[in-house]
């Protein structure tokens, strides 16, 4: 297809999908999908990746991605109506929207992602109830460095997580539909009452490497969106080469 044409598509694609989370408040479960469809990148053997496996329903049925579901069938309203743009895309211009429409920061967004069914083996993403060492292995095999960890976290700022899903229950931050720097707030405050904290939460606090950048992003939203704003992108385009 030409390319003007599937720029044309991406676009109206983007305007459905700000009309969809803003109406339906799924900006934290679509965030969810653009990541967990990304995360499972291997740099090494250049495999998973932003491809949308993740609608294969053996990747799905990954523990990891319980509840992911739901943000499948909220996309398929706006492949129905904009049919030529690859899932791939579609879900990370998800991701990219929800965090937009929820007052954070603009992403920049090349189109141009292949479709793939091809679904890693599980337990590339990481394990919220590990360590530092296991953050960095993760995150590491991915291409992505200390502040991209801390950084991309801050995606806690939106949503919550479900027993039924996780084990884990509970918000982040107060307003857990407003992309802000609380997270880093929260996290600084130690307990908070009503929040949720994570093991791989508080690691980010007690590491000092990661702390650094808890500190930063906590004093300065700014800084927080700007370097928000390059991992989520380089998050979104592991193992993309724009065409
Ligand atoms: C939710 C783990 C990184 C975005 C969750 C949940 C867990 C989790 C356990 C709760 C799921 C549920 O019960 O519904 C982790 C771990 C990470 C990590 C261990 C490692 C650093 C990220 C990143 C992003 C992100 C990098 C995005 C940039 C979200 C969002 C939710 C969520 C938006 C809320 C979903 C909802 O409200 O339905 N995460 N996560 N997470 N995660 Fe993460």
């Amino acid at each position: 297809m030409a390319e003007r044409e599937y720029e044309k598509e991406t676009e109206r694609a983007r305007r459905d999908l700000r009309a969809l989370i803003s109406s339906k408040n799924c900006a934290p479960i679509m965030l969810r999908l653009a990541w967990h469809d990304a995360g499972t990148y291997d740099a090494k053997t250049k495999c998973g990746g932003p491809n949308a496996s993740i609608r294969n329903q053996a990747e799905l049925n990954h523990a990891a991605n319980a509840g992911l579901n739901i943000a499948i069938q909220l996309c398929e309203e706006v492949k129905a109506k904009n049919p030529r743009i690859s899932y791939a895309d579609l879900y990370q211009l998800a991701g990219v929207v929800a965090v937009e429409v929820t007052g954070g920061p603009t992403i920049d967004f090349v189109p141009g992602r292949k479709d793939s069914m091809a679904s890693p083996e599980e337990g590339r993403l990481p394990d919220a109830k590990q360590g530092a060492s296991h953050l960095r292995k993760v995150f590491n095999r991915m291409g992505l460095s200390d502040q991209d960890i801390v950084a991309l976290s801050g995606g806690h700022t939106l949503g919550r997580a479900h027993r039924e899903r996780s084990g884990f229950e509970g918000p982040w931050t107060r307003d857990p539909l407003k992309f802000d720097n609380s997270y880093f707030v929260e996290l600084l405050k130690g307990d908070s009452k009503g929040l949720l904290k994570l093991p791989t939460d508080n690691v980010l606090v007690e590491d000092p490497e990661f702390r650094k950048y808890v500190i930063l992003y906590a004093e300065d939203e700014e800084a927080f969106f700007r370097d928000y704003a390059a991992s989520h992108k380089r998050l979104s385009e592991l193992g993309f080469s724009p065409p």
